[in-house]
Formats: structure tokens, sequence, C-alpha cells
């Protein structure tokens, strides 16, 4: 495989559904198709192959519903991963599967102290050389400063205010190294003003855009995959030169999660400044 090759980590929903409610989306008295959770998956599957990317596979495992929000595994970095740690106990349960892909991969597993909460790629994500990372209510703030020290990187901590964008990435998705989608409803005024001030430039998505979760998307290349029903921001997004793959997700957003969620990019975010050098050193 040719290093650039994107990389993803999905897990197949066989076991997927709304067994807990842990976030203001899930509902069990509504639960989820399972059929159609199948055939969503698969096409965004497929679609994330069409676009170039090799996916890889956890094993799902029944009694672990959310364990096909691999966002959530933990943070890349290079041939490293910051293990997360879960918020809620049903979700902790997820982490020795999380960390058993991660050792038989090749990754160096790096595990934060004890008492703080981190949950992965959904609330840190890269945008140039920095490490935007979400807070409030999943991720600490403590440990986010603590994998800034670790890793050596310049972080910034962004708090999360409304209950509905509780992950970093349902409200901020960075495209490029100079250019990020956000809802600004989601952060509050420092935070809106310290993404103005480090992203170089930043598209606006609307409070109803951001309620289908279009902020969650997957970047691969100039293609952006997400979930259908954003017409502003999709036409901002090819204005900017993008491709967009609109497709149909709505089993997972009843768990709170969309496209981006249910992948993890293993060989860094498509923004991340650090993918230039990764690949010409070894990696897993
Ligand atoms: N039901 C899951 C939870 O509440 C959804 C996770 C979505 N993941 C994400 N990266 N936003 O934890």
């Amino acid at each position: 495989m040719d290093r650039t090759t994107p990389r993803i980590l999905m897990c197949p929903p066989d076991y997927y559904g709304i067994e807990y409610e842990i976030n203001p989306w899930m509902k069990r008295a509504v639960g989820a198709d399972h059929g159609r959770a199948q055939q969503q998956w698969a096409l965004l599957r497929r679609t994330l192959e069409d676009l170039g990317a090799r996916i890889e596979c956890l094993e799902p495992v029944r009694g672990l519903p959310d364990l096909v929000f691999t966002a959530n595994a933990g943070l890349i970095y290079g041939s490293s991963v910051v293990l997360s740690r879960f918020r809620h106990s049903v979700r902790r349960r997820e982490e020795p599967r999380f960390a058993a892909w991660f050792d038989a991969h090749g990754f160096e597993r790096i595990e934060l102290p004890a008492e703080m909460y981190f949950e992965g790629a959904g609330d840190a994500l890269f945008c140039g050389e920095t490490l935007f990372a979400g807070y409030r209510f999943r991720s600490d703030v403590r440990s986010h400063q603590w994998i800034g020290e670790r890793l050596g990187l310049h972080v910034l901590p962004l708090e999360l205010v409304d209950p509905r964008f509780y992950h970093l990435d349902t409200c901020f998705c960075p495209l490029t190294e100079e250019l990020a989608i956000y809802y600004p409803g989601a952060f509050d005024d420092y935070g809106r003003a310290v993404l103005k001030a480090h992203v170089p430039r930043l598209i606006e998505v609307s409070g109803d855009e951001a309620a289908s979760f279009s902020c969650n998307a997957v970047v691969v290349g100039r293609s952006v995959v997400l979930h259908q029903g954003a017409p502003k921001l999709t036409a901002a997004l090819r204005a900017n030169g993008f491709r967009t793959h609109e497709l149909c997700l709505t089993e997972f957003i009843k768990s709170g999660g969309s496209a981006k969620c249910l992948t993890l990019r293993l060989d860094g975010e498509e923004a991340a400044a650090w993918r230039r050098l990764a690949w010409a050193s070894a990696g897993p």
C-alpha cells in the first residue's frame, strides 16, 4: 500500500442500537432500524472506498452498540494514539477493544492519567499545526492540557455550550490546514474569537443545517462526505473547490452521530499539518 493512501477505521453496525441515553439525540423509545443502519453504513463505506480510502474494520461486539463510532477510539498522531477515556461507563467498556486493535496494528499507545476524560477524534481535531479541542460534555480541559504537554503540541481548548453539539466534531470540521466549517452557536464568545483568530478561513454553518449533523463530515482530499439536506453548506463547499457526497445517515443521527463519527482517520485527518511529514518516517 502506498503510504499516502487514506486509511480509515470503521466498525460494522451488527450490534448497533439505541440502548441507553447519554446525549439529547438518543431516545430508547425511538430506537434505530437495524436493516437501514446496515445499508447506510455500507454506503458510507463504499463511498469512502470509491474516494480511494482503504477501510480497516474493527470487529463488532455484542453489547457495545456505540463501538461503530470509531472517531471516539482515540487521537491519532503519527504512529501514536492517545487512547480515549470515556465519560460514561456504558462506553468505557469499548476502551479495551480499541486498545487491542491499536496494539495489533503497530500503534504506540498513550494512556491518560486516571480521572481524566477524553473522547478522541470526536473532541480533538487538527487544523494545521494546532490541535483544536472541545471540552465540557465529554472530554475535560485537563486532558487537553496533558495531551499538549505530552505530545508537544499547540492545543486550543474550546468550550462547547450546547448539549446537542456535545463533541467538537458535531460543530467544527477542518477541511484543509487553512479552512474549516463551524457552527458558531455551539461555542461561547471566547471560543468563536479563538477560532476566528487561529483558522485563516471559516465557513459558517446555519443552526438548521448544523442540527442535521452537516458539520460531522469526512474529508478525503477535496471531497466531503456528509449527511444529506444541507444545501447552503454544500453550495459553499463547492464554491471553495470541494466535491460533496451527500448520504442518508438518519439511523446514526438517532444516536447523536453521523459520517465523521463513524470513521477514524488512521493516517491523520486531512487538515493535520503533521501528515505531510508522517509518511516520510516509518509508521504503522
Ligand atoms: N451515541 C454516541 C455517544 O453519545 C455517539 C457518538 C458520536 N461520536 C462523535 N464523534 N461525535 O457517545
